[in-house]
């Protein structure tokens, strides 16, 4: 009888311990790329600073790489409803909350990526951030990948040559314009969709970072890629406001500090991988890299000029002139 009464009092106290003990906060952070990029391997780092750094029993950040929770169009939604609490979009990818953003898809706006990193830390950069607050989603960082190229099936050396050939884009109208500056019919298509569009050759090409090109394999079955550097891709870290405000001041402070150290992991290797991954591009004889002249670049350049002014009144005179400043 005693042993019983005392089965009956643990099994008591450990329901009642087990009521005021609070659940883990779960943050399911969802992206496209492979987990060897920038932002696979950024995602990776978070979830392990803040395991170290807070715990399992206070929280658990789980990623999901390769588009195998949400693609590219969904993921914001499935934000705002709160099926995913993080992801981190190529910034091309939030038309639909803002037009700001879409100054970084400028065709030829940022010399390198040393001025896109001045341009983002500088006080309009920063004001960026919030720029999705009234869509209920906070930025939380930017992390770069790199400058995009342009991968087809023939050799791109002058506008002319994509004249009537067909692109993959993200969602972007500004992109959209800059396929149309040179008589090039681009295509909005999810991430997860590229290869097999290149593969069975739906269409003809696309423009993507070194790192993208060559962990989801677009360079083989892409013969050339010119060497353009003529575009930006890069991330914007978000989180959705209502999540982020039911988080406690403290757990805010500690998940900060940890994404900007996870960022600033990420930003070295996407500097790294850049050069690394053109390498082996190289190296693997699949895809023949095509070096513009200058005559040659600067006629890319002219042709896609025009879409700054299309986009002019969107983005704000304001806002593209202190990105085109920092160049200097
Ligand atoms: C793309 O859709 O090409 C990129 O945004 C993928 C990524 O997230 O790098």
């Amino acid at each position: 009888m005693r042993l019983l009464a005392a089965a009956v009092t643990t099994l008591a106290l450990s329901f009642g311990a087990q009521a005021v003990m609070a659940a883990p906060i779960e943050i399911k952070f969802s992206h496209v790329v492979a987990e060897n990029t920038p932002k696979g391997q950024m995602a990776l780092k978070f979830r392990d600073l803040v395991k170290e750094r807070l715990g399992d029993d206070k929280v658990v950040v789980e990623v999901f790489p390769n588009s195998q929770l949400f693609g590219d169009n969904k993921v914001l939604e499935a934000m705002l409803l709160g099926d995913v609490q993080m992801a981190a979009p190529a910034l091309s990818k939030f038309q639909k909350y803002t037009d700001q953003l879409q100054v970084f898809d400028l065709p030829f706006l940022f010399k390198d990526m040393a001025a896109v990193e001045r341009f983002q830390q500088g006080p309009e950069g920063q004001k960026l951030l919030d720029s999705l607050r009234k869509k209920g989603l906070v930025g939380l960082g930017y992390l770069h990948n790199g400058m995009k190229q342009l991968s087809a099936s023939e050799p791109m050396r002058v506008p002319a040559d994509a004249s009537g050939k067909k692109f993959r884009i993200m969602t972007s109208d500004v992109l959209q314009a800059q396929f149309e500056a040179v008589d090039a019919v681009p295509l909005k298509k999810p991430f997860s969709e590229v290869f097999t569009l290149l593969q069975t050759k739906a269409i003809d090409g696309q423009e993507n970072t070194w790192s993208n090109i060559y962990s989801k394999k677009f360079f083989e079955v892409q013969p050339y890629i010119t060497e353009s550097n003529h575009g930006v891709l890069d991330y914007l870290v978000v989180t959705s406001t209502e999540f982020w405000m039911s988080l406690d001041e403290s757990v805010q402070t500690e998940l900060k500090k940890a994404l900007d150290e996870a960022i600033a992991y990420g930003n070295d290797i996407a500097g790294k991988k850049t050069e690394e991954d053109k390498q082996l591009i190289i190296e693997s004889k699949r895809s023949e890299v095509v070096t513009l002249s200058d005559a040659e670049r600067q006629q890319w350049v002219e042709a896609m000029k025009p879409v700054w002014k299309q986009f002019e009144d969107a983005i704000g005179a304001d806002l593209i002139k202190a990105a085109e400043m920092s160049n200097q």
